[in-house]
């Protein structure tokens, strides 16, 4: 099953956004172009998690930049509750901005360094007076502060003066502010250590069941999204490569990234360790300007014959057990110790 349960809060059709490549300073041509993002479809349900995992370079960025309208998209559609996204202007536009937020994972360079914490996470309510009126702001701030479990009375101070940790809750507070129903969330742990990762984890998974917001969760390792995550896409070059939920694609994935992937988490469970025949992945991620032909994983990929570079795999359900989509001529399942 690829869908979500829940009514669909999102819902993105074949999307594109390909960058042109340029060559030459006062008289630019294009040369080629990235194939950042090449048609991704998803829905995602409301209060639901959609993790999204693939390698540096896949287009996971870009898919959010495209989702939060801070890039045009080359083709392909979105809806937001039904509405669709990239058509709307004005106060529309507006409200869909209010609704949708995003997370990013530098919590260093994200926050302006000469704004203190109060004006960073009361931002938004400039541009959205009507979510706090002015004369309510400092409360409402001083609440977000202590909901992502910074101390209120922190508010005047500067992001330097926090932990790396802390500045990730400055972010998320911010993001909350206007009481958005989706917060796109871009590697929002991946700058931490592990041990501050799991608390910001758990810290958006509670502020997730008591807003009953839905996250686009974007990491590129398996294990980071598997627990606040409901379903999981696996994108490889600008495509979802396997699509399914949580059990599905940890317990039973078919496509051979995904195994390769999964087989490279550490095992936690020394007895579990030895059992595990570990994939690796020869060569590197070829270039988005000039994909393989057919599938392109298929030049790292160990089951590949001839008619992967002749035909592009569709993202379909392969008539398996536990079955859902899997863009692989020869999708199987392959028992990989959790
Ligand atoms: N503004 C841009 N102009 C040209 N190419 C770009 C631009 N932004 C991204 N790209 C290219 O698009 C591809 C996808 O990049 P993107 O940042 O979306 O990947 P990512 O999956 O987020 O990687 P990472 O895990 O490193 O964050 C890369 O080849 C990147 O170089
Ligand atoms: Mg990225």
């Amino acid at each position: 099953m690829a869908e979500p349960v829940a009514e669909p809060v999102l819902e993105v059709r074949d999307l594109v956004k390909h960058f042109p490549v340029t060559r030459g300073v006062l008289f630019k041509r294009t040369i080629g172009r990235v194939r950042a993002v090449d048609g991704v479809s998803f829905t995602l349900g409301a209060g639901e998690t959609l993790g999204v995992v693939g390698e540096s370079g896949c287009g996971k960025s870009t898919l959010a930049q495209v989702l939060m309208r801070l890039e045009p998209p080359t083709s392909g559609e979105a809806y937001f509750e039904g509405r669709p996204m990239f058509p709307m202007r004005g106060a529309e536009l507006r409200e869909l901005r209010r609704n949708m937020q995003i997370v990013l994972q530098d919590p260093y360079t994200s926050l302006n360094p000469r704004m203190t914490v109060g004006d960073i996470v009361g931002e938004p309510f400039e541009i959205h007076p009507e979510v706090a009126p002015r004369g309510s702001r400092a409360g409402r701030v001083r609440e977000l502060l202590d909901v992502v479990g910074l101390n209120p009375e922190h508010i005047n101070r500067y992001p330097h003066q926090f932990s790396g940790g802390q500045r990730q809750r400055i972010g998320i507070a911010r993001a909350l502010a206007l009481r958005p129903k989706v917060i796109v969330c871009d590697e929002p742990v991946s700058a931490l250590d592990v041990s501050i990762q799991a608390q910001v984890m758990n810290l958006l998974g509670e502020l997730q069941s008591e807003f009953g917001l839905a996250y686009v969760f974007i990491a590129h390792d398996l294990s980071v999204v598997r627990h606040l995550s409901d379903r999981v896409a696996v994108m490889y070059l600008g495509k979802i490569v396997e699509i399914g939920t949580e059990e599905q694609i940890y317990e039973h994935p078919t496509h051979p990234y995904t195994q390769a992937l999964l087989s490279a988490v550490p095992v936690a469970d020394p007895a579990l360790r030895g059992q595990r025949d570990v994939i690796r992945l020869t060569g590197d991620v070829p270039s988005p300007i000039d994909p393989p032909s057919g599938c392109r994983f298929r030049t790292r990929c160990w089951k590949a014959q001839d008619v992967c570079a002749t035909e592009e795999p569709a993202l379909v359900e392969r008539g398996l057990p536990f079955d859902h989509p899997s863009a692989c001529h020869f999708a199987e399942e392959r028992s990989v110790v959790p």
